[in-house]
């Protein structure tokens, strides 16, 4: 079973939905109060295609979660990734889709990916942990998670 990469298009803004409406994926990589739409979402495709890279994550031609890199400091150097898997959570495949974006983005000249990631999304940390991200500092209370203010975990890694 292997991990890749292909654009995403409008047309899959109805799954892209389905995933960010997961209360699952909404508590551990978005803002609770989000109102998610595919509308919105198409929207938010449409967008992405000038901003940076929206991927679809595939498992054998399967789509099984996104990517999404945005260009934080000169375009193609400095990324802020971040990424959700859908149906196929909990089965390790997060580690080899880190990797493989990682990779590619070295590969292209990025020279640091970082990531943002709420303190209670233990899985996140350990699948950035594992492709060598750096816990770089804590941003205090930085979010709300629909009942307390909670802290957010920078993780950076440098090529
Ligand atoms: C982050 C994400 C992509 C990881 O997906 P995954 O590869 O399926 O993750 P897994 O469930 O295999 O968990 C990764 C690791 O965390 C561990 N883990 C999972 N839940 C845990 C918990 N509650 N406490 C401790 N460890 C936990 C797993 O055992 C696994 O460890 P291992 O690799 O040593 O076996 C996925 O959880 C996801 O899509 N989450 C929602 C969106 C999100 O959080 N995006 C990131 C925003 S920064």
């Amino acid at each position: 079973m292997e991990i890749g990469f292909r654009d995403i298009e409008p047309e899959d803004a109805h799954l892209i939905a389905r995933w960010k409406n997961d209360p699952y994926i909404k508590k551990m990589a978005l803002d609770p109060a989000d109102e998610i739409t595919v509308e919105k979402e198409m929207k938010d495709i449409e967008r992405a295609m000038d901003e940076g890279l929206y991927l679809m994550v595939q498992l054998d031609g399967e789509d099984i979660g996104y990517v999404r890199v945005n260009w934080v400091y000169g375009k193609g150097k400095i990324a802020w990734l971040r990424f959700a898997l859908g149906e196929r959570r909990g089965e390790g495949y997060g580690v080899e889709m880190i990797q493989k974006i990682s990779e590619y983005l070295f590969e292209m000249g990025c020279v640091r990916i970082e990531a943002e990631v709420y303190s209670e999304n233990i899985p996140s940390q350990k699948v950035l942990e594992k492709n060598g991200f750096v816990k770089e500092g804590t941003k205090r209370k930085a979010y709300f998670d629909g009942d307390k203010y909670a802290d957010v975990y920078v993780y950076g890694k440098v090529g």
